[in-house]
């Protein structure tokens, strides 16, 4: 395993060269070091630095000391030392540039596409200069020169934010999206950490959760009622919601409608094509869901066992068009790329059967090595693809639903995804779903309810996020319910933000 051991002298950027390597090397060991003598004998009249060493199991070998991030630190330190905030924000981009300059010439068969971005919503940048009406040339220069993006990500960002404008613009500010959070699963698949809990070991605890769900429901439906607030979309997410009884989820569905009636986008996370039966299907169908999820990850029976679907890729076809017959018509599908054991040929082959059914969305996800996954506790036993493989697909998947008739309409990157890559999110023309917009976009309040729900209520003065997270499992939510309501209730700023929106 590579080390790296970051040594800042004054900037205290350690935690933002810690994220950077670590994007670009997952699996590396980075560490602060204070105490170590850096020789700046060169550049005495620095105040700020950065070394990155390799340690190799046997030597220690010093790479290289950034000496020309140093002359730029310095001399933008004297230039502009007066406006402070904007002298920081410098020296930090100068900073991970130097960290990225170092990387490239030590690691070159690694991903540097995103540049000098760490960010889950790297799109936010772009909306933030198309908002200061920079045009359409000055944004890629920008993405390219400031944050050393490639051109092809730049282009991609731009191509995204364009498209997402006319989804925000289309809503009313005056209403907010409620995403509820359902912990049950059939079973936990090897890679993931979402709270979920396996329905056959916890099932005992659904009634009781269920029955303080709705509580919730009740007490921040009526609250948003009050304040006449509307909410715009609706999203059951989790876990797998139809994990849970068909009496649990008429409850549920009963009380979305009766609180949260007015949106005009009501997805569900249906998630496990084996949680679908006709009942359940035409109850979301009665209740006014609009868009549910029906995921297959991969087509790949042999990789669906490796990862612990306990489904096969004749489930998801049957399952796809049982929900056709039931009347939805938007349907969407998720697909990650990197699974253990799979190539280029294993993921075109998955992709050309989602493909063939013609869902309305197509997400596709590169593999993220979740801490709290079994996939993390079992790295050594298990095979994944490497960058170059990583890259192919991403660069197939784009080029593929590109000339099927699909778009990007959203893209958001996580820690420690195979090949540096990113999540996207394709739909067919006019078909994005808008509360993953808004939930990237980070534009609009959002209520979260149930199990891991987090409430962000949009701060209309400062244009400013307040986090009011509930618990991630599902003893604590049973215990701790009162808690959770109040939280939202005795919130300031969610009382402000709803009171403005009236
Ligand atoms: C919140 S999960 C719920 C979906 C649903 N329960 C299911 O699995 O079908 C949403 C999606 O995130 C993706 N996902 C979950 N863990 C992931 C990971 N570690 N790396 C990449 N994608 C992941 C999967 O594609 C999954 O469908
Ligand atoms: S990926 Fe979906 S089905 Fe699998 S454990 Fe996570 S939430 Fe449950």
């Amino acid at each position: 395993m590579v080390s790296f051991y970051v040594k800042t002298l004054g900037h205290g950027y350690y935690y933002e060269i810690f994220e950077l390597v670590k994007n670009i090397l997952p699996q590396s060991n980075v560490k602060e070091v204070k105490d170590e003598k850096v020789d700046i004998s060169r550049h005495s009249f620095l105040l700020e630095s950065i070394l990155i060493k390799e340690v190799s199991p046997k030597t220690i070998t010093k790479l290289y000391t950034p000496a020309d991030i140093f002359m730029c630190v310095s001399e933008l330190y004297y230039r502009s030392k007066e406006d402070d905030i904007q002298y920081k924000k410098e020296l930090k981009r100068l900073v991970k540039t130097g960290v990225i300059e170092v990387m490239k010439r030590t690691f070159p068969e690694r991903n540097f596409d995103w540049g000098i971005l760490t960010g889950m919503r790297p799109t936010k940048i772009v909306h933030e200069m198309l908002d200061k009406k920079y045009g359409k040339q000055k944004i890629i220069s920008s993405l390219i020169t400031h944050y050393k993006l490639n051109k092809s990500k730049a282009e991609l960002l731009l191509e995204i934010a364009l498209s997402q404008r006319k989804v925000l613009k289309n809503n009313s500010e005056n209403k907010v999206s409620v995403y509820i959070g359902i912990p049950f699963c059939p079973s936990k698949c090897l890679y993931c950490s979402f709270p979920s809990f396996s329905i056959k070991k916890w099932g005992h605890l659904e009634d009781e959760f269920v029955e303080n769900l709705i509580k919730e429901i009740e007490a921040i439906g009526s609250f948003l009622l009050k304040n006449n607030v509307k909410s715009e979309t609706v999203y059951l997410g989790g876990g797998t919601p139809t994990s849970i009884s068909l009496k649990n989820m008429e409850k549920i569905l009963k009380n979305i409608r009766l609180y949260f009636a007015d949106n005009k986008e009501f997805t569900v996370e249906a998630g496990r094509p084996n949680t679908l039966d006709r009942e359940m299907m035409s109850l979301m169908k009665d209740y006014g869901v609009t868009r549910i999820s029906i995921n297959p990850q991969t087509m790949n029976d042999k990789t669906l066992r490796i990862i612990g679907r306990k489904h096969t890729s004749e489930d998801v076809i049957k399952a796809f068009y049982k929900a056709r017959d039931t009347g939805f018509d938007n349907i969407n599908m998720d697909l990650i790329i990197g699974l253990p054991g799979e190539s280029l040929k294993d993921f075109r082959k998955s992709l050309n059967k989602v493909i063939t059914l013609k869902p309305e969305n197509i997400t596709v996800h590169t593999l993220a090595i979740k801490r709290a996954s079994e996939l993390n506790k079992k790295l050594g036993e298990i095979e994944l693809p490497k960058t170059k493989t990583v890259n192919a697909i991403m660069d197939f998947a784009l080029q593929c639903l590109r000339d099927n008739g699909y778009l990007p309409y959203y893209l958001y990157r996580q820690k420690k995804m195979l090949g540096n890559l990113e999540n996207i999110g394709f739909c067919l023309p006019g078909k994005a779903c808008v509360y993953n917009v808004q939930i990237i976009e980070e534009r609009q309040t959002i209520i979260g309810l149930g199990v891991g729900g987090v409430t962000k209520a949009l701060d209309v003065e400062t244009l400013e996020f307040n986090r009011i997270p509930n618990v991630k499992d599902i003893m604590n939510y049973n215990r701790r319910i009162d808690e959770m309501i109040l939280r939202k209730l005795e919130n300031p700023i969610l009382q402000k933000t709803l009171a403005k929106q009236q």
